[in-house]
């Protein structure tokens, strides 16, 4: 860690409270997506950071789901309350503890055996006992993973909880991490960011992601503040800029690599640039497209490949044009090139991987276990990173 960086009193357990200085929404008109670019202001912080970091925030809960809380509890909001996995050395009112410090989502076995000892309808009582009996741990599973708090006061209100019984059971509210998109020597006051907004519904309810509808919603741009801290990775461009760098970043993946790409070309890097993205339409997805056109334009970026995937019948990803270039892609690897991989960490990235793995072994012409070792000492030399979630 650098003296400057050491320099900044504000970390994970002290947040800067920052401003956005910008929201705008990536994608155009007619999109299925909600992607968001929010640029953070630090002015005054002393923060700083490097291509490949990551930002964290603290998001607040959506006021009309605490509301809703309070009105199935029978409460102000005033009401002092010490959740237990808070560990606090003293009480904080209710209604600030259901905001700002604990996670509204994500109740557990331990509430429904609560609720089922405090039921005093014997409908309800007779519904909370059968999610518990041994037999029931899938369908309780399943249960469990479309609700949140709300949905079991409002679907057991026999069962009477005290604002500390609830919020005993809570788990603390924690914060977001979010791949920078910028790059300090371009932005060094301010980050980017590439925001996925999550919106869904389940049990016949409108959910909201917390930190997504936090920034995209509730944050009110130049007044609302924000806490955030750097968070420090090992994500990163190689010190050497004459290298060259593949970078796949399908969706909000191509966050980090906008970084890399500003960084380098501040930098006066002289090593190409190999840029893999992908998302659902091309009219309406191509996140931050002028300014790869541009990047291709001045040559700044070698090559672009994009996969949009509903653009016709069948699927194509980004890994279908890594295969579709798979000599191209050897002779940077074999030159000594960077792989970089960032987004979906569930499929994309596992898929890209393999996609990695059969290029090297059909183009190097080894046997699995040979690609297998190659790709271990890629990645034992830093030549493969992957920022995935
Ligand atoms: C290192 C790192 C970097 C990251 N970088 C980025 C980035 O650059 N951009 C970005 O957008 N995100 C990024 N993320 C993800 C980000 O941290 C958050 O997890 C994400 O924004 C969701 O946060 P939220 O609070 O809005 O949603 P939450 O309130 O945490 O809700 C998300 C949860 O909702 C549920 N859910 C979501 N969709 C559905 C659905 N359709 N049906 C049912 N349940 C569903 C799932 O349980 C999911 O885990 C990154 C994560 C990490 C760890
Ligand atoms: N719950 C899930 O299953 C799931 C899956 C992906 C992402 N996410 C989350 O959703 C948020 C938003 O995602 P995002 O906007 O960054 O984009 P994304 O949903 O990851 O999608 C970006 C592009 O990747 C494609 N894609 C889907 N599966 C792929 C695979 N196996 N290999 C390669 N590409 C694949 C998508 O195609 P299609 O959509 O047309 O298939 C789309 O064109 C993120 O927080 C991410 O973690 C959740």
């Amino acid at each position: 860690m650098s003296a400057a960086v050491d320099a900044s009193a504000f970390s994970k357990d002290h947040p800067f409270p920052a401003c956005l200085t910008e929201s705008r929404l990536l994608n155009k008109p007619g999109s299925a997506k909600e992607t968001r670019h929010f640029a953070v202001s630090l002015a005054g912080s002393g923060m700083h950071y490097k291509a490949g970091d990551s930002l964290g925030v603290f998001p607040e809960n959506r006021p009309a789901d605490v509301a809703e809380i309070l009105s199935l509890l029978g409460a102000t909001g005033d009401e002092p309350v010490t959740p237990a996995m808070l560990r606090l050395p003293g009480p904080l009112p209710l209604r600030e503890a259901l905001t700002s410090r604990l996670a509204l989502a994500g109740p557990t076995r331990k509430l429904v055996e609560t609720l089922a000892g405090k039921a005093t309808d014997a409908d309800e009582k007779g519904k909370l006992m059968g999610l518990l009996l041994p037999e029931s741990k899938e369908v309780l599973a399943a249960f469990l993973e479309e609700r949140e708090y709300v949905d079991l006061l409002a679907e057991f209100p026999s069962a009477k909880l005290t604002p500390q019984e609830l919020t005993d059971h809570m788990r603390k509210l924690m914060p977001r991490l979010y791949s920078i998109a910028s790059s300090p020597k371009v932005y060094p006051n301010e980050i980017h960011l590439t925001v996925a907004v999550v919106r869904y519904a389940t049990n016949h309810r409108e959910r909201a992601g917390v930190c997504t509808t936090f920034l995209a919603d509730r944050v009110q741009v130049g007044t609302t503040p924000v806490p955030v801290f750097v968070s420090h990775s090992h994500f990163g461009l190689p010190d050497d800029g004459t290298k060259d760098v593949i970078m796949v970043g399908p969706g909000t993946g191509i966050a980090p690599f906008r970084a890399f790409v500003q960084d380098r070309e501040a930098g006066g890097a002289t090593g190409r640039n190999w840029v893999f993205f992908g998302d659902q339409h091309r009219a309406t997805d191509f996140l931050y497209e002028e300014e790869w056109n541009t990047w291709v334009a001045s040559g700044r970026v070698a090559r672009l490949d994009t996969a949009f995937s509903r653009d016709q019948t069948l699927k194509v990803y980004v890994q279908d044009r890594m295969r579709e270039n798979a000599a191209e892609l050897w002779s940077w690897i074999k030159g000594g090139a960077y792989f970089y991989v960032c987004g979906d960490a569930k499929r994309m990235a596992k898929d890209v991987d393999t996609a990695l793995l059969d290029i090297i072994a059909q183009q190097g012409g080894l046997d699995a276990a040979a690609a297998a070792d190659y790709v271990k000492q890629l990645k034992k030399d830093k030549r493969y990173q992957r920022d995935v979630y």
